[in-house]
């Protein structure tokens, strides 16, 4: 490894001036008006991969964006590790909100990246993260020293659901034959405090929508006598947690997994502040689920919100007007054994029995996906624990996180493979938000911890 890491310090610059060149291309999935870019984008990695080294190097076609595949096989008798990303990023709006363009990446200091950090949208999720594999192969090609086969496939749905993945991995099921999945496209605890995550959620997604009269009416008129879509919806939403921070959906806690005393205790020894949590993100009080704690509620435990909410008159000054109807976008975050499919039932069953008679009610599902657990006994744990506190130099612990990559169960029940998240980003790095940004120390040191994993992993395995 020391070979390879020679040659990533002599190769700093141009990685970051290449990573500078994906980040450039608005490879936005949620905007068809970009579907150029997302093919521009494919190309722009398939021209990297080559470059790189990566043999077999492939933009596949799927019913949506296009995957783009590269291998190195060395020799079959050896482990197979496949590196898996996403390069289609998130919409960059509010476009007022960035202090910098979203697409012109630039370098600035900040108080948790004294060194510096990539302020640009796809920085952290995922271009700068999956770049990172890219690079840390590159240097153990070139240097001769990678040590099993590697196979990378990095998708453009991500963001979207990854709708036509799922078809794309039972198709190529024998192409993509591997032992385990390694993933970056997740955060570490702190720069302080390595982490693997061994944790995500699953999701279940809705829209619904009340539609009360045939048409808006003046509020002065009718006000009083009709059903108001806007008010019901509200307390429908309000109505599906309680008092106590639960959620009020029949059935919904059913499956949930409890964790034992010793599992919970393993998750409480992450040194979480719930002051600094708050004033991270400006607020006065925290709120959820009672008997759990906000490291908890934010990886443990189920959510149900409301993501966004519309309908009647929202432009300047007053109109007085009853609306016709009113909509809703909610999510609800699962854990381990809750079916996504299942708990979207649950959810329009319950929503459509409270409705009062005066509305029509609909409930339309979006994607979803399952819940994801790594035991810590698992061997890809256990060689990206080892390949951390290598770099990092500290204990490394295991981080259950909230956040949802619905392929990773999907890996194991195509594939047959566990995933490893071995993610470097920061909870602050404003993923999905304006001035998304990724450290510089988490990009290098990504670089530089990954090839640690594929020894580690090709060990173990080969004992
Ligand atoms: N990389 C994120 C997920 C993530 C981030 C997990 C940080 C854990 C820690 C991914 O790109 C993402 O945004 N996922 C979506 C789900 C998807 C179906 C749109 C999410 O979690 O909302
Ligand atoms: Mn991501
Ligand atoms: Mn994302």
């Amino acid at each position: 490894m020391v070979k390879a890491h020679q040659f990533q310090e002599a190769n700093k610059q141009r990685f970051l001036d290449e990573l500078f060149e994906l980040l450039r291309i608005p490879s936005i999935s949620a905007d068809s008006s970009y579907s150029q870019e997302i093919v521009h984008c494919a190309e722009s990695i398939a021209e990297n991969f080559k470059k790189s080294g990566l043999d077999g190097v492939e933009i596949c076609e799927t019913q949506g964006n296009p995957v783009v595949y590269g291998e190195k096989i060395i020799d079959s008798s050896l482990p197979t590790i496949l590196v898996y990303g996403h390069y289609d990023v998130q919409p960059a709006d509010p476009l007022e909100l960035w202090e910098s363009e979203p697409f012109e990446p630039i370098i600035k200091k900040t108080e948790l990246h004294p060194d510096g950090a990539i302020f640009s949208r796809g920085s952290a999720d995922d271009k700068g993260q999956f770049f990172m594999h890219v690079k840390a192969l590159e240097s153990l090609i070139k240097t001769d020293s990678l040590p099993c086969n590697v196979k990378v496939i990095i998708e453009g749905e991500e963001e979207i659901g990854s709708v036509n993945l799922e078809e794309f991995l039972r198709k190529n099921k024998d192409k993509l034959s591997c032992d385990v999945v390694l993933i970056s496209d997740t955060h570490i605890f702190s720069n302080q405090v390595p982490t693997v995550t061994t944790g995500l959620r699953g999701l279940s997604y809705v829209e619904v929508t009340v539609e009360g009269a045939n048409r808006d009416m003046h509020s002065g008129l009718y006000g009083g006598a009709v059903p108001n879509p806007i008010n019901i919806l509200s307390n429908m939403i309000a109505s599906l947690i309680d008092e106590n921070g639960r959620i009020t959906i029949k059935g919904f806690y059913d499956k949930v997994e409890e964790l034992s005393p010793e599992d919970r205790g393993e998750i409480n020894k992450l040194p979480f502040n719930e002051d600094i949590f708050k004033n991270s993100i400006g607020l006065k009080g925290t709120e959820g689920e009672k008997g759990y704690n906000s490291l908890e509620r934010t990886s443990i435990r189920p959510t149900l919100d409301a993501n966004g909410i519309w309908g009647g008159y929202t432009g300047e000054g007053a109109k007085t007007v009853i609306p016709s109807k009113a909509h809703a976008k909610i999510s609800m975050r699962l854990v381990p054994n809750q079916d996504p499919q299942e708990i979207t039932r649950l959810f329009t069953e319950h929503f459509l029995s409270i409705a009062p008679k005066s509305v029509k009610v609909t409930v339309t599902p979006f994607h979803g996906g399952k819940a994801y657990v790594l035991p810590s006994s698992d061997p890809g744990y256990i060689a990206a624990k080892k390949a951390m506190e290598k770099t990092f130099g500290k204990e490394t612990l295991p981080y259950r996180t909230g956040g949802s990559i619905p392929i990773v169960s999907l890996f194991e029940d195509i594939l047959n493979a566990k995933s490893v998240l071995i993610g470097f980003g920061l909870d602050s790095d404003a993923i999905h938000s304006p001035n998304e940004h990724y450290g510089l120390f988490n990009f290098y040191k990504g670089i530089e911890t990954i090839p640690y994993f594929f020894q580690y992993y090709t060990e173990n395995k080969t004992k």
